[in-house]
């Protein structure tokens, strides 16, 4: 059996004896006084892996972007917390942030917004690719199809200055990319960016306009999505970057990592819940709002529901976004005219939903809580977006977190190939069965 004691400089590393041969792991320890056990010669020491199925506890790299305290329910990009940054920014400064580690001047933050601005339209090429699909396609997968053919258009080998605009590329192109993915869906024409509208005016403005008639932007509403992309914009390690990271350690280019972050983040336990808890939401309505009885389902493991929007991997106190939409909620449901009615009626369920679960001893001793998810769909129902595009909005604010990891593992003097190992549980060897003798 391993056995473990502390080496001589106390703390510095941790001796690990196996069968007779002994790993000294040293101990990492990050700004937050976060702390490690680096176990890279724990093999090669002592013949061990270690086995973390869903890598509860395994830290992939070190990284300067995104401070998370689950236990505290703290969440910090470079350092600014994320109150801060909900109240004060806008995102394509938080998007700037995340990227290059400071706020922006005002110069670069003007110079930032003029280069987005000039690369917002797609090659006319891709009305041929969106017609290529099939008119009710998903915008998930068509979004992560159409970035990662992005990737056919700009075929350059990726120097330093390539990079730096293939990101402006994407920034400046994603919201054209979920835009046309959704008119495509509804087979509505594709209404060109607007170079004289912000960022998710612009958005706005070519999900909702149509050639007929002028489409007039709420700024009430242009806020709120401005707010949910900071509040998505990064996450640290989790599926989607974990992925991108992973795509992007084989030397695949960017657009295809970012491609494949959007797939990860499609998934109803990662972005895709956001649309899940809406339709729960409506499940519960229509069930004649009994919140206690849908309780009782997601906790009954044999029912196969869950409390949508709730539970994290890492907050086990509150997910401080949660928070932020919970109090966004009322304010936009106030001011816009979508605040009526139906979606007055979901914030109402998923209140008293909350409210059942908080005080439940099942969520209470499983630390689960709201999690972004829970009110952003209430809020996205609210200012008019449809459902089937909700999780294309987390991705379009997730897009500059997964820019900035992706580029700071490349930039990582400890950078390798992603390659986890693993425990092999199959048959062992075995002679080759010809067919006429197997039964
Ligand atoms: N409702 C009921 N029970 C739950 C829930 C839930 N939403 N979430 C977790 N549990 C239970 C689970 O059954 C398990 O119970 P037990 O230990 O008795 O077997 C325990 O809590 C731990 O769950 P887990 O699935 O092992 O936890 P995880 O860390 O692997 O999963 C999660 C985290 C977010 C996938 C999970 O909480 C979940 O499925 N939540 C609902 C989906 C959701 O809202 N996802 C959005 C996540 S936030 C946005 C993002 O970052 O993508």
């Amino acid at each position: 059996m391993a056995k473990e004691s502390t080496s001589a400089t106390l703390q510095d590393a941790l001796e690990l004896t196996f069968e007779g041969k002994t790993a000294r792991l040293p101990i990492v320890r990050g700004s937050e006084r976060e702390t490690a056990i680096d176990i890279a010669s724990l093999r090669s020491a002592t013949g061990l892996i270690t086995l973390d199925t869903g890598y509860g506890n395994t830290g992939s790299c070190k990284s300067s972007i995104t401070f998370i305290d689950g236990e505290r329910g703290i969440l910090r990009y470079r350092g600014y917390p994320i109150e801060e940054l909900a109240e004060k920014s806008n995102y394509l400064e938080v998007a700037w942030l995340l990227i290059h580690g400071e706020l922006p001047t005002k110069t670069q933050s003007a110079e930032f917004t003029s280069q987005i601005v000039r690369h917002t339209m797609l090659h006319e090429n891709y009305r041929r690719f969106f017609d290529s699909l099939p008119k009710d396609a998903h915008p998930m997968p068509v979004c992560a199809s159409a970035v990662a053919t992005l990737a056919t258009f700009y075929q350059e080998p990726e120097s330093d200055d390539r990079i730096r605009e293939s990101i402006i590329r994407l920034i400046a192109k994603m919201p054209t990319i979920a835009a046309y993915s959704y008119k495509h869906s509804i087979g509505q024409p594709f209404i060109y960016p607007r170079n004289d509208l912000d960022y998710s005016s612009n958005f706005l403005n070519m999900m909702f306009g149509t050639p007929c008639e002028n489409y007039e932007v709420d700024p009430v509403v242009a806020r709120a999505v401005d707010l949910l992309l900071i509040l998505h914009a990064d996450h640290e390690q989790n599926c989607s970057t974990s992925t991108v990271r992973l795509v992007g350690s084989s030397m695949a280019p960017l657009f295809a990592s970012i491609s494949a972050g959007i797939s990860a983040l499609w998934g109803p336990l990662h972005g895709g819940a956001n649309q899940r808890v809406i339709e729960m939401l409506e499940q519960i309505a229509a069930e004649g709002g009994d919140v206690v009885r849908f309780v009782e389902r997601a906790k009954d493991k044999t029912s196969g529901a869950r409390l949508m929007g709730f539970g994290h991997r890492v907050y086990k106190n509150y997910d401080p976004r949660a928070a932020i939409l919970k109090k966004t909620c009322g304010d936009v449901m106030k001011k816009v005219r979508g605040g009526s009615g139906e979606t007055a009626r979901m914030l109402d369920i998923a209140m008293r939903l909350e409210e059942v679960a908080l005080k439940d001893d099942y969520f209470v001793s499983h630390k689960l809580y709201p999690n972004v998810d829970f009110y952003s769909g209430i809020i996205y129902k609210a200012i008019g977006i449809p459902v089937n595009m909700f999780t294309g909005m987390f991705a379009l604010g997730r897009l500059s977190g997964w820019i900035a990891q992706w580029l700071e593992m490349r930039k990582d003097p400890a950078f390798r190939i992603g390659r986890p190992r693993q425990i092999y549980t199959g048959a062992t060897q075995r002679k080759y069965v010809p067919v006429a003798e197997r039964r």
